[in-house]
């Protein structure tokens, strides 16, 4: 007899239960008294300067410390996506009628959790700090995060797209790159994250998959827009930084350091390779996103 969605879905719950189970705190595991600041955060490569000679030419700590900024920056857009997925999450388990669900959705805030503290816990010790007015947020994206019905496939979807993203830049640190030497906490935080993040994106692209396969053609057709925009403003936000966060890295004041970034060959390929799963996925559930590449 074939398996029906619903016992699908719950052995998928059951699964990311079990490898949720064997919780790591990061606060107690992270070797916190090591925060190197003569390290990268980032790989030179994964910078938004990366290749502009003006940028290459000034002296390494100033060009490091573009990376911890670079760095905290993510960890601010993941602070903001973080705290609403925790707030919808939270608002949902009580009438989750599922066991399996409503323990996933536990199991995924305390994880979330997790990573909050360790951003907060990293950017406090280093003393990196993001003005107010550098922040990857937005008020519309807030508000959406906030009122798009749970669950939903726009909801899944905006999900996939935040989570995508963030954690691909996310995965720039642990790669490794010859030569270069990056803070032992800082890998650690992001090998800890891509791990359960790993967990999170199945988890979403399972149900964002399955809500989206439900939305009549119409409905598919008449949202594609909004779903475009939504990966193409985030990728915008989360990988070109306003150019106060330049200013406070300590980059010198008279050039536009914004705009240095936006007509950065090396960056445009870089952010193209980093969304192009996300919309592969997005167009193999039937949303029309994409074309315009
Ligand atoms: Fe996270
Ligand atoms: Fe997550």
């Amino acid at each position: 007899m074939p398996e029906t969605l619903a016992s699908a879905q719950t052995r998928l719950f059951k699964r990311l239960n079990a490898s949720s189970a064997p919780y790591v705190d990061p606060l107690a595991v992270l070797r916190w008294e090591s925060v190197a600041m003569d390290a990268w955060w980032l790989p030179p490569d994964a910078l938004s300067l990366a290749g502009i000679a003006e940028f290459e030419a000034l002296p390494l700590a100033v060009r490091r410390r573009l990376s911890h900024h670079e760095f905290a920056y993510l960890l601010e857009a993941g602070l903001w996506l973080e705290s609403l997925f925790i707030q919808r999450l939270g608002g949902a388990i009580d009438r989750e009628p599922d066991p399996e669900r409503r323990r996933y959705y536990l199991n995924e805030i305390r994880e979330e959790a997790g990573h909050s503290l360790m951003f907060l816990e990293l950017l406090g010790r280093a003393g990196v700090r993001i003005p107010a007015a550098a922040r990857p947020r937005s008020a519309a994206a807030t508000a959406l995060g906030r009122l798009l019905p749970f669950p939903g496939a726009l909801f899944w979807t905006v999900t996939v797209i935040g989570e995508e993203l963030g954690d691909r830049l996310n995965r720039m640190v642990p790669r490794g790159v010859e030569d270069v030497i990056v803070s032992a906490v800082v890998y650690h935080m992001a090998r800890l994250h891509a791990r359960d993040e790993a967990r999170h994106i199945a988890h979403t692209r399972a149900v964002c998959a399955e809500a989206v396969r439900r939305l009549a053609p119409w409905q598919r057709l008449a949202l594609s827009p909004v779903v475009a925009m939504a990966v193409a403003q985030y990728a915008r936000r989360l990988c070109y930084p306003p150019r106060v966060l330049y200013l406070g890295a300590g980059l010198p004041p008279q050039t536009d350091w914004g705009a240095l970034a936006r007509a950065n060959p090396a960056r445009r390929a870089f952010v193209a390779q980093a969304t192009a799963p996300t919309i592969e996925f997005l167009r193999s559930v039937g949303w029309r996103v994409g074309d315009e590449r």
